[in-house]
């Protein structure tokens, strides 16, 4: 079978990270658990947040809570940080702000788009979805099979767990109207090459549709470069509050059906979105996009402080002209991707030495930039869930399980047993953390 993957961005100019000034910004960082430190690993399930962010929530509900369009202060404060939010999510993704869509979680999400997009599909249409997925990006395009759809998976490569991209082109037709892809797997950390298969998906005629949620802290994302119809993500695994945020073109969330209420807008973005919204976590919405961009200026400080004379600086930023929030966050994705890729090598290293592990997923340190630093393994004789708590005893925080990527673990043969241990790191954990995980992996066995 043959694979195509998006590789993270290789470049010897990249920021570094100011790992110190990043740890001081999230006070759980500091936790004690049976007199150890607390490690999380598991940034996959829900990352931790800043003291911005904690701090933005209590402001709105202590000064501006209320709901929208009133003719008083703290409703027209309320209007103005759905505002704020939706500016921020669009420089996250690179697009407008009428584009961005908010609700409670990316399931929700994915749920009102498919049920949009399926009222205008029946028999002899198909969808395509993948073994990799979540099954939030599965089980609202399945639902559609009781209107006469046919859903359709491509497969995996099960050596190292990369889509079958022959199996991808092949199950492709113009009967397909939507293909169903995540950007990368909350599971075993491969990143999808969505960008070719989003061209893929518009040369057979079909929407795309991109489950961005694990890659969302891992890498910058750009909806114009992908061209995809539809992406998703959820802040809570970046830095910010539990919400749900979806990009859609202009052009569909204009002309699709959403289910709706009728005093609601027609308007998009609005229209897409169901009742009151969390506005207190919408404050927070903002102050995670703006915790990305303060690291990328720090970032590019602690850069140009080490740099040699003469090095163009790694910021992405056009010498002339204001710096924008979406380059402070290239420069911020960079210094995060060459962090979490000395972590994942050091991983890769220790994970190849332990006795009777298996890694599921990529496991040669030459691909690593085809991979999240996300870590699916079991360890023979021992069950994952048993393995998680022993860690958890030793204040190490890893998930054991499916964590939903349940078409995965039944086609692995794993989810009869346990599934797998998942130890995930984020631009917050160091080399100490991976060092210490894997002594206790080694003292477990
Ligand atoms: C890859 C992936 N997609 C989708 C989801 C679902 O996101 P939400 O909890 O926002 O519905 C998750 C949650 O773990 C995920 O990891």
């Amino acid at each position: 079978m043959t694979t195509l993957l998006n590789a993270l961005p290789q470049t010897s100019l990249n920021p570094k990270l100011d790992l110190a000034w990043v740890r001081s910004q999230f006070p759980s960082l500091s936790r004690v658990i049976n007199g150890q430190r607390a490690a999380f690993l598991d940034g996959p399930g829900g990352t931790q947040v800043t003291q911005s962010v904690i701090d933005a929530i209590s402001h709105y509900l202590k000064t501006s809570n209320a709901n929208t369009h009133g003719q008083y202060a703290t409703s027209r404060e309320t209007d103005e940080i759905i505002y704020g939010a939706r500016s921020a999510m669009a420089d996250f993704l690179g697009c407008d702000s009428d584009e961005i869509v908010f609700g409670p979680n990316m399931t929700t999400l994915t749920f009102a788009i498919s049920r949009a997009i399926g009222r205008e599909l029946g028999p002899g249409d198909e969808i395509l979805l993948t073994q990799l997925d979540h099954s939030a990006n599965v089980s609202p395009w399945q639902a559609l099979e009781e209107r006469g759809v046919k859903i359709q998976f491509v497969d995996i490569g099960e050596e190292d767990c990369t889509l079958a991209m022959d199996d991808l082109a092949r199950k492709l037709s113009p009967r397909t109207k939507v293909v169903a892809v995540g950007y990368a797997s909350n599971a075993v950390g491969t990143i999808n090459d969505v960008r070719a298969i989003v061209r893929m998906a518009h040369d057979a005629g079909a929407l795309a549709y991109i489950d961005a949620v694990h890659y969302a802290p891992h890498g910058l994302i750009d909806v114009r470069d992908l061209d995809c119809d539809f992406l998703a993500c959820s802040t809570y695994k970046f830095f910010g509050p539990h919400m749900g945020v979806l990009y859609g073109k202009r052009e569909h969330l204009k002309r699709l059906r959403p289910y709706k209420v009728r005093p609601n807008t027609d308007e998009a973005p609005g229209r897409w979105e169901m009742g009151t919204l969390n506005h207190e976590c919408l404050a927070g919405v903002t102050t995670c996009v703006d915790y990305l961009a303060e690291l990328g200026g720090h970032s590019s400080q602690a850069d140009s402080r080490t740099s040699d004379e003469g090095v163009q600086p790694a910021l992405g930023i056009e010498p002339k002209g204001r710096t924008t929030r979406r380059d402070l966050l290239r420069s911020a994705y960079r210094a995060i991707q060459s962090h979490e890729r000395d972590l994942s090598l050091r991983m890769l290293r220790g994970l190849s030495d332990i006795p009777g592990l298996r890694l599921y997923g990529i496991a040669d340190p030459a691909r690593v930039s085809y991979r999240c630093p996300t870590f699916a393994i079991r360890i023979d004789r021992r069950h994952p869930a048993e393995l998680a708590k022993q860690l958890g005893e030793r204040g190490i925080f890893t998930w054991d399980g499916n964590y939903y990527a349940l078409n995965l673990t039944e086609r692995l043969g794993v989810e009869h047993d346990g599934g797998f241990l998942r130890i995930g790191f984020v631009h917050y954990n160091t080399e100490e953390e991976v060092e210490r995980v894997l002594g206790e992996l080694r003292s477990l066995i």
